[in-house]
């Protein structure tokens, strides 16, 4: 791409119709450039930016200590593999520990995946039976697959099926329809504090409050999807401040990296072991080996 000569809006459409999937609806104009609030396209037309890229650019776009860092890092190491281990991942995880419920971070790319790990982590929390989570109607969750069975909306389930099976479908503030759902099958309690799909949506008064004392005596996790509500979104850290309920466990996207892709999900340190290693072992002794001297490391 010639940044100082981009392609037109039209010859940008162009592209995208003979090569990317058009899964998205989108406007047409092609964008080229982004600072503070404002965005410009490549006809050189400014734009104030009211819908910040689904709330991701809560910094405003192209944030300079943001694109220091970046640029800092990337000339220095730009992947480390969960194998190793890393200054910056670590500092990460303790500022969300600290600015949250304390515990620990697991990282990864999308807010799905951050909810697909809760997903996991609640069924590998729970005893056996227990499989079944709880969400909410009007809520949204992602697009991989978990996470869409998990969003109680039906639009995003046409021709899908069948969906992964265990969620189960409330109305977002009802807690005596709720009370009705909970069985001996139930592990979770998966909901956004403040739905943002479905309308921004603020919870009736008690109704987070209710969630905690539900789950508290069915031992379920409380699961809060702050994707879009959390790192400064609602003016607290995390939406669920303002309520005074703590989840077990949040998840975490959009404004977490400046614009970035990046995501996390939360949880106590009591909690966390049940994501055990298994399926992420680092590479055996007898492999280490075979590397032989290429392996050592150098100074
Ligand atoms: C509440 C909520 N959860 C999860 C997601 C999925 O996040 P991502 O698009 O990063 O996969 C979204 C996306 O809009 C969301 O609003």
């Amino acid at each position: 791409m010639d940044c100082e000569h981009p392609m037109s809006s039209e010859q940008t459409i162009k592209l995208f119709e003979q090569y990317v999937i058009p899964n998205y609806g989108r406007f047409p104009v092609s964008l080229v450039r982004g600072e503070g609030s404002y965005v410009w396209d490549s006809e050189g037309n400014r734009y104030l930016d009211l819908f910040p890229g689904w709330g991701c650019n809560l910094l405003g776009h192209c944030p300079p200590p943001v694109v220091e860092a970046v640029r800092q890092q990337v000339a220095t190491l730009i992947h480390v593999p969960n194998t190793w281990y890393m200054e910056a991942q670590g500092l990460w995880a303790k500022a969300l520990s600290e600015r949250s419920f304390g515990g620990q971070a697991f990282f990864c790319n999308s807010g799905t995946e951050a909810n697909e790990a809760a997903i996991k982590l609640a069924r590998l929390h729970t005893p056996k039976q227990r499989y079944k989570i709880i969400t909410f109607e009007g809520g949204f969750h992602g697009r991989t697959l978990g996470s869409t069975a998990a969003t109680a909306q039906p639009k995003y389930h046409e021709g899908l099926g069948p969906l992964m099976a265990g969620f189960v479908y409330a109305p977002y503030g009802d807690l005596e329809a709720l009370k009705e759902l909970v069985d001996e099958e139930t592990a979770a309690i998966l909901v956004e504090p403040v739905q943002g799909e479905g309308g921004i949506v603020i919870p009736p008064d008690g109704f987070l409050a209710g969630l905690r004392t539900l789950a508290d005596e069915n031992e379920l996790l409380l699961i809060f999807d702050e994707v879009q509500t959390g790192c400064g979104r609602t003016g607290e850290w995390f939406a669920y401040q303002h309520f005074g309920v703590t989840p077990d466990v949040m998840t975490l996207a959009k404004a977490i990296c400046g614009g970035l892709t990046g995501a996390a999900m939360l949880t106590t340190a009591e909690i966390a072991p049940a994501c055990g290693p298994e399926c992420t072992r680092p590479p055996s002794a007898a492999i280490l080996s075979r590397l032989g001297p290429v392996w050592r490391p150098s100074r």
